[in-house]
């Protein structure tokens, strides 16, 4: 199946040029990603210092929304591709004088940038300003709304690729705010499309999408059986901030039914691995000694994230030196 966004996220060669979301991405390109990305990191995980491959680019992180981890490894990321980068944190200034995200836009634009890693609270928002910007420049989601989330969803595949190899054989499960996640979104269509067969979403009804088996995913409101012989155990923040009304008992109750603690991880296979986007809120769904204990790769994934994030941006700014996609027929 097709996504809007593919009409503009690659050329017409079929390459990258914007990263907007995962859905409609072919399995090619996401092989790309990792494959890219691996050629970032040595064989202990660590990220090569420097490469000229944005040099003379202007990369602007644009977030509406605040950040710690994503900004800073996209400004790492962009950094040892040789870039120069402008940080605005958006809600403090021009935004809140009434000037409108396309102002905005043209002027960052009028100074010559050519890139634009934007985070948003608006669910198609970095879509909306692809669709607006010139040629040369590439758009690269960092999280919109509640809809995706593209380069978590990749540097958390390039992280299970690392330690379990082909996805096809793997059993994953999700567990916790599946339905305010654009995390949960953007990793489930990647392991779908990399051919992981078993997705399990694991969490009270009141926080799984309606219809979110016809992602490919099966749905489970009990943890243990969720959780059952499982290779990759991915935990996810409760998004209060998203919350309207009362969709959950208190955090205490929400630890005892879907909190991840020794016991439980007994459940899934001897080697299965732990992993969380973060933030990470220890004793709410998750214990600290789970988070912190030696089946956890939490921290590897914010490593990951700058080669991932250098793949990204050096294959996007390298589509976008070519010809754009004509457009489709209505
Ligand atoms: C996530 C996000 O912002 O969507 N965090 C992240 O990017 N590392 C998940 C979250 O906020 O819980």
């Amino acid at each position: 199946m097709s996504a809007p966004e593919n009409s503009i996220q690659l050329n017409a060669a079929g390459q990258l040029r914007h990263f907007l979301s995962i859905h409609g991405l072919s399995r090619d390109i996401l092989e790309d990603i990792l494959n890219t990305a691996e050629g970032f990191v040595n064989a202990e995980g660590q990220v090569v210092k420097k490469v000229p491959l944005l040099r003379g680019k202007t990369v602007v992180n644009l977030f509406f929304e605040s950040s710690t981890r994503t900004r800073t490894t996209f400004e790492l990321a962009a950094k040892r591709l040789s870039a120069d980068v402008l940080n605005l944190n958006i809600s403090a200034s021009a935004t809140s004088k009434g000037e409108s995200l396309l102002d905005t836009l043209s002027n960052l634009q009028a100074m010559q940038c050519d890139m634009f890693i934007i985070r948003h609270s608006d669910s198609g928002a970095a879509h909306f300003i692809a669709q607006h910007v010139e040629e040369h420049v590439s758009i690269i989601n960092a999280g919109d709304g509640w809809h995706a989330h593209p380069t978590q969803a990749m540097l958390d595949m390039f992280t299970i690729r690392r330690h379990k190899g082909a996805f096809e054989d793997l059993s994953i499960a999700i567990v916790g705010d599946i339905l305010h996640s654009r995390v949960a979104r953007s990793q489930i269509r990647a392991l779908r499309i990399l051919g992981a067969e078993d997705v399990r979403v694991v969490g009270p009804n009141t926080l799984i999408p309606a219809e979110v088996e016809a992602m490919g995913v099966r749905v489970f409101n009990r943890l243990d059986p969720g959780l059952r012989d499982v290779d990759v155990v991915i935990m996810l923040r409760l998004q209060k901030e998203r919350m309207q009304g009362a969709l959950l008992p208190s955090a205490d109750e929400y630890f005892q039914e879907y909190g991840l603690t020794a016991e439980r991880l007994a459940l899934a296979k001897p080697d299965s691995i732990v992993m969380h986007p973060g933030p990470t809120n220890r004793g709410v769904e998750i214990e600290a000694s789970i988070a912190d204990g030696e089946r956890s790769v939490i921290l590897e994934q914010v490593t990951n994230g700058i080669a991932v994030r250098m793949a990204v941006m050096s294959m996007a700014m390298s589509g976008a030196q070519r010809p754009s996609r004509p457009v489709e027929p209505e």
